[in-house]
């Protein structure tokens, strides 16, 4: 074979001078390690240089079995990403304790804007702290208002998607119809009719999750530097708005005209979602034309609110098919608070198995393994010695929490009326055991400050979706048999994307 020349001419090394170069690279890399200011927490994988990039392709493929081997070994330790360690504190007493620390030590917006890549996907007007606001505030407040279009919109959106007969079974893919229900449900409430059943709308603000996951997973695998030269020239996430925003302008321009000309107070002023984000908006930004920053708001809040209701939704209609027996015990609870109260929140409210099953079916399935995503804005100790420095990322742990035999007995066995059990005896720890309540033992929502601010909403959304379900079908798995496997990746939890559910209407509905 001939030989191929490189042109490059290497130096003649003796064995000696192999030995000593070897000798200088592992001396040096030992040397990184150990000045690394993260070296005295404790690793779960192999810590060394080089090989902490076999414990990042572990942690993408078995992110539960390296987070419950560290719970179980410490209170606080640290795993590896490709980019960087993430060290995580494990059970209640840290989970209180990262909580509690202000932003200005722990950062939450910092920590998103990493994970996230927020300014890039979400948008640079901080959307998130007006969805939060707007959320957490008139649209949690008016819920009992709000109530009625929510189940006038469940009815009208199974009709759409899952239909079907009193005579026939029909078949859906389970995740993707109930994304879609909960999408337009949420819309409803977020953007009212007629746009919530806009089908470019609702496909857009469905497919926003992706648009901000591409972006986000380019942009994390790029250098700091580059990062504003591409963010801002990756299309999706501002396409998506453009998208939102040829469906919902006119709507937003009038009414920002309004409220402009008029004040905040006029007569016919509309009293919903979009009206609080429009005003929020003008009060953050001024009057100029633009409504890109209510755009932001309005995809940035489908983003929190879809495929995290939509996934609960899933779970437990899974749990729900594969344990029949539940079925009665619910159905029977959904149709005596249904009789007092109407589809009323306080119907809702009144359905404590329902709650107990959702908050069980979360409790073994939440969004991500990880939650509670903190950076340090300067350097700080635990209360057991732990030191953390200046810019690390710090997480909590839901399955680290959720499985501890210390909190929950067989704790990874679902027993779908746990917290209704203890809720109907009464006493102190009867409110603490409500679907939306997090502690520091029940973390899906976040804890402290930054918790979910749409767990009020999210709750009674999803108990009204299965009260209807319970009253106007019949439901079952198409392949029958156990509960369908989650997928995992990374540290993401999924509800089984594949499996169908068959729906038949029930001789005696009553939607
Ligand atoms: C079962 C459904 C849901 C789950 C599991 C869930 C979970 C979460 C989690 C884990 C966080 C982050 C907490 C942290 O960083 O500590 C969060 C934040 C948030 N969620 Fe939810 N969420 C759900 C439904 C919703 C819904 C329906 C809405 C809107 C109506 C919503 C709006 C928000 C907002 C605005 C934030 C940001 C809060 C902040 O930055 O302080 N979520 N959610």
């Amino acid at each position: 074979m001939p030989s191929i020349s490189t042109g490059i001419e290497f130096p003649q090394l003796s064995p000696l001078e192999i030995c000593g170069l070897i000798t200088a690279v592992l001396g040096l890399l030992y040397w990184r390690w150990r000045s690394n200011p993260l070296h005295s927490i404790p690793t779960v994988g192999p810590s060394l240089p080089i090989l902490s990039y076999y414990g990042a392709w572990r942690y993408l493929r078995d992110a539960k079995g390296m987070l419950l081997e560290g719970c179980s070994k410490y209170e606080i330790f640290k795993i590896p990403l490709s980019d960087q360690w993430l060290v995580v504190v494990g059970g209640p007493k840290m989970n209180d304790e990262l909580r509690k620390y202000p932003d200005e030590t722990m950062s939450a917006l910092e920590a998103h804007k990493y994970v996230l890549q927020t300014e890039y996907t979400l948008g640079t007007t901080h959307p998130d702290a007006t969805a939060k606001k707007c959320i957490g505030g008139p649209l949690t407040r008016k819920l009992p208002q709000i109530m009625p279009e929510v189940v006038d919109e469940i009815a009208a959106s199974f009709e759409d998607i899952v239909g079907g007969s009193k005579d026939e079974w029909v078949t859906v893919p389970a995740l993707e119809a109930m994304t879609d229900i909960i999408a337009r449900v949420t819309n409803r409430a977020f953007v009212g009719l007629p746009f919530c059943r806009d089908k470019t709308l609702i496909k857009t603000v469905v497919g926003f999750a992706k648009d901000v996951m591409k972006t986000k997973t380019i942009l994390n695998m790029i250098p700091n530097f580059l990062k504003p030269i591409v963010g801002h020239r990756l299309p999706w996430t501002s396409a998506a708005r453009r998208r939102m925003a040829a469906i919902l302008g006119a709507t937003v321009n009038e009414r920002r005209r309004q409220m402009i000309e008029y004040g905040t107070e006029y007569e016919g002023k509309t009293d919903d979602y979009l009206t609080w984000v429009i005003e929020e908006d003008l009060k953050f930004r001024g009057k100029g034309d633009s409504i890109d920053g209510v755009m932001e708001v309005i995809s940035a809040s489908n983003f929190a609110a879809i495929h995290t209701s939509s996934m609960s939704m899933t779970h437990a209609l899974y749990y729900l098919c594969a344990m029949p027996e539940y079925i009665e015990p619910l159905r029977k609870e959904a149709e005596e608070m249904i009789k007092v109260h109407g589809w009323t929140k306080a119907a809702v409210d009144g359905m404590w198995k329902a709650d107990s099953f959702f908050k069980e079916a979360l409790r073994l399935n939440p969004a991500a393994h990880l939650t509670l995503f903190r950076k340090a804005m300067k350097p700080i100790v635990f209360s057991n010695g732990t030191v953390i420095p200046t810019g690390t990322m710090v997480v909590a742990t839901t399955t680290g929490t959720h499985l501890s035999e210390n909190l929950y007995e067989d704790a990874a066995e679902f027993k779908p009326f746990r917290f209704s059990d203890v809720r109907s005896k009464g006493g102190d720890d009867a409110l603490r055991q409500q679907f939306h309540t997090s502690s520091p033992d029940y973390i899906p929502f976040g804890h402290g400050k930054h918790a979910c601010s749409g767990r009020w909403f999210a709750a009674a959304e999803v108990k009204a979706v299965m009260a209807y379900i319970l009253l106007n079908y019949d439901v079952k798995l198409q392949e029958g048999g156990a509960r369908p496997a989650n997928v995992y990746v990374g540290p993401s939890i999924i509800a089984n994307p594949w499996a169908k559910l068959m729906f038949r209407k029930r001789k005696s509905a009553h939607a």
